[in-house]
């Protein structure tokens, strides 16, 4: 290769030098001219070909390639370096804001389970769990459900084979404790219940109820009213009524169902409580003998009070929520509210 060539060929170079987007390219041009079988060792051993003047010239124009490509790589590769280093941990400044890190809060329903565990607790009540997935016999046939209770029907419950279902209510938690623990007992269960509901502003396919059942020796409907009202003042406040009414539920004789006070309006009626100045809260009774017998306590030396509260509705008077979907449907800016 004559001198010319060899500028050429240098220009090439050093361009390639001065485009190379990182350390790693950089290297690599390195390598591919100056390496030990680069492009540079190899127009050497060309030199011997020419004559002794072109060869002189030629000789010049080579070692230029090297110093000039030397210094044009060493240039960047310091560059590139200054540019790490202003971003790695020599560059922090301490006077700089923090960054604002967004924090998630608990769900409204998992905090009114949370609360309404705490006072239960509080009241010597302990926490009992069921699986979703049920018997059909725990769920409805230990709990005294006729065989042709219109909540059986599939149109009413999702089944999953002929003798398993979701479960329809947290009752069935009530057998499962009564069948491996002997009484006194005082449980809550909180946990989620399915239907096959058509969702609308009150109504979900799947929601949230805390059982509770307390067995004892001698137990009224004095003491379930005394527990209720005092868990109701503790969970609304202390200006929260309590009103009973009288109902039927199979597992319980006699059963009733309570309201709680609306707590967006304070009762005057507003468009959560539809009106009505209250929320239906729980159905809940005396324990009925039918159901001690199939879970083989004696009915004569025990009593019991049961209830099943909807947690949702707590949910919606505590914080004021008209819609129950919002509960469902995780928009940020709603859970937002509740942090
Ligand atoms: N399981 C009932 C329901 O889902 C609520 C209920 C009523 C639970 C009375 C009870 C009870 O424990 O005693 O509608």
């Amino acid at each position: 290769m004559n001198a010319t060539e060899i500028a050429t060929v240098k220009a090439e170079a050093l361009a390639e030098a001065q485009g190379a987007a990182d350390a790693a390219a950089l290297e690599a041009v390195r390598i591919k001219w100056l390496g030990r079988s680069g492009q540079l060792p190899a127009i050497m051993k060309t030199l011997g070909t020419l004559v002794p003047d072109e060869r002189r010239e030629a000789g010049r124009v080579a070692n230029e390639l090297k110093n000039e490509l030397t210094t044009a790589l060493d240039e960047r590769k310091a560059a590139f370096e200054a540019a790490t280093a202003r971003t790695s941990a020599s560059a922090f400044d301490a006077t700089l804001p923090g960054r604002w890190r967004a924090l998630g809060s608990l769900h409204p329903i998992t905090q009114v389970i949370e609360r309404a565990t705490a006072i239960f607790r509080t009241m010597g009540f302990t926490v009992a769990t069921g699986p979703d997935i049920e018997t059909v016999f725990n769920n409805f046939t230990a709990l005294n459900t006729p065989e042709s209770h219109p909540s059986r029907s599939p149109s009413d419950t999702f089944y999953l084979k002929d003798d398993q279902i979701l479960r329809t209510q947290t009752s069935p938690v009530q057998i499962r404790v009564m069948l491996n623990q002997k009484p006194p007992i005082r449980i809550i269960a909180p946990g989620r219940c399915y239907r096959r509901d058509t969702t609308d502003a009150t109504h979900s396919a799947n929601f949230h109820q805390i059982e509770g059942l307390y067995v004892d020796r001698q137990v009224s409907l004095a003491d379930l009213k005394g527990d209720v009202s005092h868990f109701a003042k503790q969970m609304m406040g202390p200006d929260v009524k309590v009103r009973f009414r009288p109902h039927f539920f199979p597992f319980t004789e006699p059963s009733v169902e309570y309201d709680f006070s609306c707590h967006v309006c304070g009762g005057k009626g507003c468009r959560v409580c539809k009106h009505s100045g209250w929320i239906e809260i729980s159905g809940a009774g005396l324990v009925n003998p039918r159901v001690f017998e199939q879970v083989g306590i004696d009915a004569n030396a025990w009593q019991g009070y049961a209830f099943g509260m909807g947690v949702e509705r707590i949910a919606m008077i505590l914080f004021g929520i008209g819609d129950i979907r919002n509960l469902y449907e995780n928009d940020a800016r709603f859970l937002a509210q509740f942090g």
